[in-house]
């Protein structure tokens, strides 16, 4: 795994940014596995400042987000493709019937997990996959378990990852006990990802996926078995 340190947030940002930038220049009809969550917020904004310069279009882009809550509706400012609307695109040219995000209001959730990973291939394959990393070491909403699963599926929400996100609702028993996640095997296939993360509380995470073992207790550390990682962090994540 390659590591780049930062000296901080804002530079998390921009190092995140200049990848998904050389991408976009690269190869404009990539496919872009994208996440939420306060990390890549940042990065976002970097992206939004280079679209507004000119110096970077995303009108061939198709996009598949990690994960949704469930249930949710899309319109509910908590949704996570509420959240993609607002903290992206609708401040960029993307055609947003080409922007997906798992549906929480699916009635048939195997389903749609299923669908959600044959479109992935169908398009492709995901070119750059984005991810945050949870203070217990879940990746997408991958939550630490004995077992993991591969493909895209509901999953239940740990105490931890509901306490962590109650933040963003108006209270705890506000957050939806359940998610929408691709499977460990759905964003292993990206071709690329990059990891986000930044301040003490996810040292420890970090850490773990930085050692020498892979473990179901710990989700992140099967990105050790992935070819091209980068982890993007600052200091106090690397170090503590
Ligand atoms: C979000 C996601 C989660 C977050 C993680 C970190 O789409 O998949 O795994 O990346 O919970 O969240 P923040 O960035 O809020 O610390």
């Amino acid at each position: 795994m390659k590591i780049i340190v930062c000296e901080n947030y804002n530079e998390i940002s921009k190092e995140g940014a200049k990848i998904i930038a050389d991408l976009l220049r690269e190869k404009p009809d990539c496919i872009l596995g994208l996440a939420t969550g306060s990390t890549p917020i940042g990065m976002y904004k970097e992206l939004i400042g280079m679209y507004e310069a000119g110096e970077i279009s995303f009108d061939r882009v198709t996009s598949y987000n990690l994960d949704e809550y469930y249930p949710i509706a899309p319109t509910h400012e908590q949704s996570y493709r509420y959240f993609m609307n607002a903290n992206l695109f609708d401040h960029v040219n993307i055609d947003k019937t080409k922007t997906f995000v798992p549906n929480g209001l699916t009635e048939d959730p195997e389903k749609e997990g299923a669908a959600y990973d044959a479109a992935i291939e169908a398009a492709g394959g995901v070119d750059l996959q984005v991810l945050g990393i949870g203070q217990n070491g879940h990746i997408g909403f991958n939550e630490p378990d004995d077992a993991l699963i591969a493909g895209t599926h509901i999953t239940s929400l740990t105490d931890n990852t509901i306490e962590a996100n109650s933040r963003f609702f108006a209270s705890k028993a506000d957050v939806p006990t359940k998610a929408f996640t691709m499977g460990i095997g759905s964003i292993m296939k990206a071709k690329k990802i990059i990891l986000l993360a930044n301040g003490t509380n996810k040292h420890a995470a970090v850490a773990q996926m930085l050692d020498d073992k892979i473990t179901t207790s710990c989700p992140a550390t099967i990105l050790k078995a992935h070819p091209d990682v980068i982890l993007i962090c600052d200091r106090a994540a690397l170090n503590g």
